[in-house]
This record gives C-alpha cells, structure tokens and sequence, in this order.
C-alpha cells in the first residue's frame, strides 16, 4: 500500500453579506444578528485538503495545479466580488462561515470527489475559521459531514 498523505492549498475570495432570516421580522433579526443585519464585506481564506495515496509515478497526491483550477473555477469565481445573499446556494440559508464552508464542500466534493476532498476550512478573518469535513476514509458512506468553528478573540 503506497503511503498516504493530505496536501492543502490556499485561496482567497472578497465577498459581501448580511446575516438575516426571512421569515423573521427585522426586530427579530436584530435581536438575534445586530450589527450583522448590515450588508459587510470580508476579505475570506479558504484552505481546501485534498487525501489519498501518493502516486509513486508523480510523487502527489493530487496536481496541485489541477486543485489550483477546479477550486478557481467552482468557487472563487463565483464568490469573489460577490453577494453571497444573492447566490441560489444561500437561498433560505443564512450565509454564515458555517454555511459558506458547507456551500464550498457542496460545491468541490462532486468535482474532487467526497472520499479524496479531506477538509474545507474557511476563514472570515485572520482570528476565525469553520472546518467542515467528510467522513474518514473507511467510514460510513453517510454522506455526513462535521463542522468544527474555531474563533479567537480580536
Ligand atoms: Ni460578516
């Protein structure tokens, strides 16, 4: 069996939001989302993991170069300079770090395939990023995923 390994690159995409849910009226939004209620922008970092066998021929994982464009081409030119509220994907979903980090999985596992994409981690800013991951290799075909938040203190 030829080792295994993860390879990461990195990506980034300027987007606008605002956090709201429609059927709430805006005194609820408010309560629950505050200043979030205005549209903002933030300049995010999407780290995408790719995992498998090193191919003993290339020495990769995967081309780098080949990840370079299927991420370019499936998310940052769809993201980048965009509202995100106006995106389909974010249709009754509020488009949070969570949620944009769910959308990209939805978005790269068809084209990478969900055994070989590893970890999609989306930052919003240098102190706060959301995981989300598939299941691990050997693990039920459930088509679960896990989302793990990590935040820092400004
Ligand atoms: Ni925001």
């Amino acid at each position: 069996m030829s080792p295994h390994a993860s390879s990461t690159r990195r990506f980034g995409f300027s987007a606008g939001h605002r956090y709201r849910v429609e059927a709430w009226t805006p005194a609820e939004n408010e309560r629950v989302f505050g200043r979030l209620t205005v549209p903002h922008g933030h300049n995010y970092t999407l780290d995408v993991t790719v995992r498998g066998p090193i191919d003993p021929q290339t020495g990769m994982v995967i081309d780098l170069a080949e990840l370079k464009r299927i991420v370019t081409e499936t998310v940052v030119e769809r993201f980048d300079h965009a509202d995100l509220n106006a995106d389909p994907l974010f249709r009754g979903r509020v488009p949070t770090t969570e949620n944009v980090a769910i959308a990209v999985w939805e978005l790269l596992a068809p084209k990478l395939g969900a055994d070989r994409l590893a970890q999609v981690r989306v930052w919003e800013d240098p102190t706060l990023y959301v995981d989300v991951r598939g299941e691990p290799p050997g693990g039920e075909p459930s088509g679960d995923m896990a989302v793990d938040v990590r935040g820092e203190p400004q």
